[in-house]
């Protein structure tokens, strides 16, 4: 199958993965999508939330004709990856918590989960715990106010480091936590103000490499880029704008949601 990437968040998370897919497919056309509309997710009912995934995913791949949907949002894929697979026809990449290489790297075995309150909640969060870090203590937090930080920083303001150090202090309070998850797109993105808010040394761990790899099996036959890549939005604006021009996208066209 030929055409763009397509890239889908709730809002700008999802460009924390575009560094690892442009490293692994340099060649190939990006589109972002995003529901900036209805951002934060993670804080949303499940019924409600599924029903708007597939809404909004549907719109996108069909506006921009892609090979293969890269869902960049861990709360829409913990929920809806089943739905949205049964319901596209392009393959579909999901995100989810890295915990399955954390739990390989820990060496004290306890590890913390940063992600929205949707995500630490999850029955799959819980699946993913049992498979892969059984033998593991997981100290799960839901920071649903650095998405706004994260939001914030990429529009050109300063995060705020107070509100940062303030969701983050849970996982600080055992000092053997050595690993922690970054299970959501939109924390990697504040990755230098998370490590400022650890009071010792931490390793942090993401899906975006694991996403590239995923996608770039996937992929079949990438559009080739020419110049910048494209953005899709349900309520485009200036902020976002700014956003996606750090990571080499257009001005985002409005994506309109049947
Ligand atoms: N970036 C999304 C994730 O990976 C969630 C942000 C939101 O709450 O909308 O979970």
């Amino acid at each position: 199958m030929s055409g763009p990437i397509l890239i889908f968040d709730s809002g700008v998370g999802g460009l924390s993965v575009v560094p690892p897919l442009r490293r692994h497919l340099p060649d190939a056309a990006l589109v972002y999508a995003c529901d900036n509309a209805m951002m934060p997710y993670g804080t949303r009912p499940d019924d409600w939330l599924v029903a708007r995934i597939l809404a909004v995913c549907e719109a996108a791949v069909a506006a921009s004709g892609c090979c293969v949907l890269v869902v960049a949002c861990n709360t829409a894929s913990t929920l809806a990856l089943d739905a949205l697979r049964a319901h596209l026809k392009v393959p579909v990449v999901g995100t989810v918590p890295a915990i399955k290489p954390a739990a390989a790297m820990s060496a004290s075995r306890h590890i913390g989960l940063l992600a929205t309150s949707a995500t630490v909640a999850r029955p799959y969060t819980d699946r993913l715990i049992e498979a892969f870090a059984a033998d593991c203590r997981v100290t799960r937090v839901a920071a649903d106010p650095l998405v706004r930080e994260a939001e914030r920083f990429l529009a050109g303001d300063e995060p705020d480091q107070a509100i940062i150090d303030t969701v983050t202090a849970p996982l600080w309070a055992s000092a053997d936590l050595d690993t922690v998850v970054l299970g959501c797109t939109h924390f990697p993105l504040l990755g230098e103000r998370l490590i400022a808010a650890s009071p010792r040394p931490i390793r942090l761990i993401d899906s975006g490499e694991a996403i590239a790899r995923r996608t770039a099996e996937v992929a079949g036959d990438p559009t080739p880029r020419t110049g910048r890549d494209q953005g899709l939005a349900t309520a485009p604006d200036a902020r976002l704008a700014r956003a996606l021009a750090r990571f080499d996208f257009d001005e985002p066209r409005l994506l309109i949601v049947g």
